[in-house]
């Protein structure tokens, strides 16, 4: 299958007083057209760090280290500010973190979507921008008097959706969404959800579902990637993850899924993640890691391809 996205060997930093820390280290990854991919991993992982940099939307003090970004074959880094701002939205669309939060409240969900059109230079023709926003709106399941309200006059679940219409106003190849439904009750988690799903099936576009819920994460991909203190330990199919978790930190997160069969024994993962600017030596897993051997104190574990398409940084996997 045709690869939209290749993300190779991502290293991003931020700039702190007390000296800067790797948020995002050698990260690589690639994402199919059509695939439905996830980003998992506690907070502080560098998930959203991850997504902001595919988009070259990394501000100070963050900084891109190295590593590179090919979109359809056109590597990101080289383009100059002006042709990313071209690509964004039309070519690769962020629903960023929070962002149903960050809708412009004195502005009506219509003049919002008109603006990001005309951000892009693709302004409908004068009568025609009425249809193009009802048909986004429809899109996403809204009505169409949405597009006269503010904000405010929306529900989260509403608000969240008339973000992926902005987003996908374009028709992106690519669509990032950075837990787009923390906040959200269960049941309109589930409803945003199947919008981005049919959405991304009528675009065939793909997407990157960033989360750290598990359980809500697994019933969207195909392909999950867990990320632990900045990096990725491990790649694989869904399915794979499910049934045969390889690195011990996916094991436990696995294993604090609650299941109605194991009801009352829910597992937490003992410990806390690691401070980035005081990374544990060797594996950055091995303090709260069950099986860590003194090897995994010295020596970092590369990503190693373990079985078709299953990626594991671990010594013992
Ligand atoms: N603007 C910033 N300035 C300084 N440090 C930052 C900034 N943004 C993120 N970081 C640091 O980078 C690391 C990764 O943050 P990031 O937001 O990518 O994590 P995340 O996995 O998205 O977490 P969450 O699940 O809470 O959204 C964290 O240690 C965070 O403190
Ligand atoms: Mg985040």
């Amino acid at each position: 299958m045709t690869v939209v996205l290749r993300v190779a060997n991502l290293c991003v930093s931020y700039d702190h007083p007390r000296g800067a820390v790797r948020a995002v280290e050698d990260v690589s990854f690639s994402l199919r057209a059509g695939e439905r991919f996830g980003l998992a991993g506690e907070s502080g992982s560098g998930k959203s760090t991850i997504a902001l940099a595919l988009l070259r939307l990394i501000k100070p003090p963050g900084r891109i280290d190295s590593g590179s970004v090919w979109l359809d074959g056109a590597n990101l880094s080289e383009l100059s500010e002006d042709e990313m701002r071209r690509l964004r939205l039309a070519s690769i669309a962020l629903v960023p973190q929070g962002s149903m939060n960050a809708l412009n409240p004195v502005l009506r969900i219509q003049e919002q979507i008109a603006d990001a059109l005309a951000d892009h230079g693709a302004m409908p023709l004068a009568g025609a921008l009425d249809a193009n926003v009802r048909d986004l709106l429809g899109h996403v399941g809204l009505p169409a008097d949405v597009a006269r309200m503010y904000p405010h006059e929306l529900s989260g679940g509403m608000k969240q959706r008339a973000c992926i219409a902005i987003a996908i106003c374009l028709r992106p190849r690519v669509i990032i969404a950075d837990e787009p439904t923390s906040a959200l009750d269960v049941v309109v988690q589930r409803q945003v959800m199947a919008t981005l799903g049919r959405v991304q099936q009528e675009l065939g576009a793909a997407v990157i579902l960033v989360g750290h819920d598990m359980g809500l994460i697994a019933q969207f991909v195909d392909r999950l990637g867990i990320m632990y203190a900045g990096r990725l330990i491990e790649v694989a199919p869904i399915a794979e993850i499910i049934r045969a978790p390889r690195h011990p930190y996916t094991q436990m997160l696995i294993a604090s899924l609650p299941s109605l069969r194991g009801k009352g024994m829910m597992q937490g993962i003992p410990g806390l993640a690691p401070l980035l600017r005081d990374l544990p030596p060797g594996c950055a897993f091995h303090p709260r890691c069950p099986r860590a051997a003194p090897r995994c104190r010295e020596e970092r574990p590369e990503l190693r391809e373990v079985a078709d398409g299953v990626v594991v940084g671990c010594h013992f996997a």
